[in-house]
């Protein structure tokens, strides 16, 4: 009898420790993700850029889909929430035409125990309007 109370107490602690976030979260990594920018404007004054984008995730298995604009200057030290504060975008000017576009894309899981952060960047130019931005980064913090 007390062996199987002892049993069960282990069971369930390994019950618990497989349910905890740090699994899922492993598995959330999905290095194929890519987001599609479109609508890609910046407008310059001695002052610094204005930038405005708009952006979609698709979703999968893991991750919530999104579609949002987004709009900042470049100026600004660090991610401006889009529309959709789920969202986040830095754009930084390097050497003209090139820009690096940083987005984050942040969800809740587990119940709201666990939250996920989606990270893509992507270089690109002035003339270009559309782009792709590949997720490089994947993490969850619980
Ligand atoms: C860019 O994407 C937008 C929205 O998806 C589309 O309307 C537009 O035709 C695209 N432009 C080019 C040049 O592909
Ligand atoms: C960009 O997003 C805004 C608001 O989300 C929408 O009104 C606009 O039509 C979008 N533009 C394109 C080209 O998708
Ligand atoms: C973009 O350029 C920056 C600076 O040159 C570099 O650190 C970064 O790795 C590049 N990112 C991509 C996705 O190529």
């Amino acid at each position: 009898m007390q062996l199987t109370s002892v049993l069960t107490v282990a069971l369930s602690a390994l019950t618990l420790t497989s349910a905890n976030p740090i699994t899922p979260m492993a598995r959330a990594g999905n290095p194929s993700l890519i987001w599609h920018a479109s609508n890609f404007e910046t407008g310059c004054s001695p002052g610094g850029c204005t930038y405005h984008f708009n952006i979609t995730g698709a979703a999968s298995e893991n991750t919530p889909g999104f579609s949002t604009s987004c709009s900042g200057t470049t100026t600004q030290e660090d991610y401006a929430l889009c529309n959709d504060k789920h969202v986040k975008a830095q754009v930084i000017p390097e050497l003209y035409p090139m820009w690096n576009v940083k987005v984050q894309h942040s969800w809740d899981a587990n119940q709201g125990q666990a939250m996920f952060f989606a990270l893509g960047q992507a270089n690109i130019t002035s003339s270009m309007k559309n782009f792709t931005i590949p997720v490089t980064e994947q993490y969850g913090v619980a």
